[in-house]
């Protein structure tokens, strides 16, 4: 995406951290200058917002300048520094934050955490499926130092779906009460658990409840790759109220066996 100014006067990384400032990190400057540059940030982050909520289908960008000033969330920006005749454009946008959330584990006990999650993903449509979001999302994952496994997704496309299984292998969803997808291995020593409503729920039981619905999943997964997004897709996408299947009833009633036996065996 282009823009009426030098963008790599602005962003001189290839990718760049902003949080609610508005100026990248590791800027110097002095006072007017930083004014001129959190306006031009401002500018890239409505522009890119706005396309990012086309590309989802969504009546209102989550991301803009206004936004991120007033909250704690941090935006990572990808620019190609030769795009616009060595001008440099603006390639993708990649929002995190934390947010206060029960998650529920794969036993259906919930816990209450405030994980960083996955709020706006955006690559440009010239540019995609090209490594860029994968560059993104690295950079994203070594600066806010975390694994895939531990981010909670708000609300996931089809196509980012498709981009946490080919990138990180993430395909079994732990299902939510919430817009936010969890992937199983969520809670295998997460940082970020502040209380647990299973106080001796850990890592050896968990593998053991789950047994069930992996042998499920793989199942699933000799099926065709986009038949699998489309029907995950119904469940957890963007654009659809997602409702989660009883599976806390049906969990306890054929786990409740093999659960006692393991609590015994402690
Ligand atoms: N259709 C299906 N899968 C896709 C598509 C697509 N059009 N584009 C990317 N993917 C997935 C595929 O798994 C693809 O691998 P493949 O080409 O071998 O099939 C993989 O992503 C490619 O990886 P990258 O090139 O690193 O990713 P890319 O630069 O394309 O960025 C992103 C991925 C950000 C999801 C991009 O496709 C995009 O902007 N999509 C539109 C907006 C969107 O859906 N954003 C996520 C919303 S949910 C949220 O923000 C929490």
């Amino acid at each position: 995406m282009e823009f009426p100014f030098n963008v790599n006067n602005i962003l001189s990384q290839k990718i760049s951290k902003v949080g609610n400032s508005l100026i990248p990190e590791g800027y110097y400057g002095d006072r007017r200058s930083a004014w001129d540059y959190a306006s031009k940030i401002s500018d890239i982050l409505d522009a890119m917002g706005k396309s990012s909520a086309v590309a989802q289908g969504l009546k209102n960008a989550i991301t803009s300048g206004e936004r991120l000033r007033n909250s704690e969330h941090t935006v990572y920006l990808l620019i190609d520094p030769e795009g616009k005749s060595g001008q440099g454009s603006v390639v993708g946008l990649l929002k995190v934050g934390r947010k206060k959330l029960y998650v529920f584990d794969a036993s259906g006990a919930h816990h209450e955490m405030q994980p960083l999650c996955v709020l706006d993903f955006y690559v440009h449509e010239s540019k995609q499926r090209m490594g860029c979001g994968k560059a993104l999302y690295e950079h994203m994952l070594r600066e806010e130092k975390t694994s895939p496994q531990y981010l909670a997704i708000d609300r996931p496309s089809e196509k980012f779906l498709g981009f946490l299984y080919k990138h990180y292998g993430l395909e079994n969803i732990l299902p939510q009460a919430n817009n936010f997808v969890v992937f199983e291995g969520f809670f295998i020593e997460n940082p970020d658990e502040v209380n647990n409503s299973h106080p001796f729920l850990n890592s050896r039981l968990l593998n053991t409840l789950n047994e069930g619905s992996q042998s499920k999943s793989s199942a699933v997964r000799t099926g065709k790759t986009e038949e699998r997004y489309n029907g995950l897709q119904q469940l957890y996408g963007r654009y659809a109220a997602h409702r989660p299947p009883s599976t806390i009833g049906k969990i306890l009633q054929n786990q409740s066996l093999k659960l006692l036996t393991v609590i015994f065996q402690f």
